[in-house]
């Protein structure tokens, strides 16, 4: 067994589930303790169930608004402060394309999907500037670099998360935090829950026909071994990178 993230502070959102379940998992396994905060009470008590407090510090939490965030940083803090911060927590929008999306939808992706992994990073930074060192990973999304993996409010949410990465990584990178996207492909979790159904036929049909360029499924773990080594000093001189982990798929 490694200890890469010994005595560390590891924040996840998601943590109840898929790939944040997994990277909280092999966070501990680490030497990390654990901010795991996830809006589904019921797998949260799961994980904690699993977990001594000295691992694990849940926070029931809804990401959409600012006293969600805030919650998190609170308990960021209060465990000793992040020195890593893994903004994880994603929705889907069900592939609907520009001319058909309703704001309230627009709103909730935005909220949900950057604009919280804004707030927590903005929230993270003064202690991490403060010890001089930090890493943040965002996971971001094929979606993220490509226009044609999901709904116009999913592309462009995660099309922002991939320039905070790169904004981040340029402006605090000299100042020992680090700040790098992983772009997962199909992953199997339960992601399919929420905004997965297509709703719209023709774009799904646009979509649909674009995925036999989709190479292979993979497990959370495997997304969550490259967030692990970007967290870890071991992606020393990774800064400012967007990284697929996707078998293939944008490479076709
Ligand atoms: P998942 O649905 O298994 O896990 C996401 C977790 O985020 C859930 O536990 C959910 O309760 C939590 N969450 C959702 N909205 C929240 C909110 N408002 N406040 C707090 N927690 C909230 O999904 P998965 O696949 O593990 O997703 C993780 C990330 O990976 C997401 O950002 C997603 O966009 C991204 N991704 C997933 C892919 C896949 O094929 N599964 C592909 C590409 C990117």
């Amino acid at each position: 067994m490694s200890s890469r993230l010994q005595g560390k502070v590891v924040v996840v959102t998601g943590a109840a589930s898929g790939i944040g379940r997994a990277v909280t998992e092999e966070s501990i396994s680490e030497g990390a303790r654990v901010v795991a905060a996830d809006l589904n009470a019921v797998r949260l008590a799961e994980l904690a169930e699993a977990y001594g407090a000295d691992q694990l510090l849940p926070v029931e939490v809804d990401l959409a608004t600012a006293a969600g965030t805030d919650r998190v940083i609170a308990a960021a803090t209060e465990a000793g402060g992040a020195d890593v911060l893994v903004n994880n927590a994603g929705i889907m929008d069900g592939f609907v394309p520009v001319g058909e999306i309703d704001d309230e939808r627009w709103a909730k992706i935005i909220a949900v999907n950057t604009t919280a992994p804004m707030q927590l990073m903005r929230g993270v930074l003064p202690h991490m500037l403060e010890k001089g060192a930090g890493s943040i990973v965002n996971v971001a999304s094929v979606g993220g670099v490509s226009g044609g993996a999901s709904g116009a409010a999913y592309t462009a949410s995660k099309h922002a998360v991939v320039g905070l990465t790169r904004s981040t990584a340029f402006f605090y990178g000299p100042r020992g935090v680090r700040c790098n996207a992983v772009c997962p492909g199909g992953v199997t979790t339960n992601i399919a829950e929420g905004g997965a159904v297509p709703e719209v036929d023709w774009a799904w049909e646009r979509v649909r026909a674009g995925l036999g360029r989709v190479q292979r499924q993979a497990e959370p773990g495997e997304i969550a071994s490259l967030v692990l080594y970007l967290a870890s000093p071991q992606g020393v001189n990774v800064n400012g990178a967007i990284i697929a982990s996707d078998g293939g798929w944008t490479a076709a």
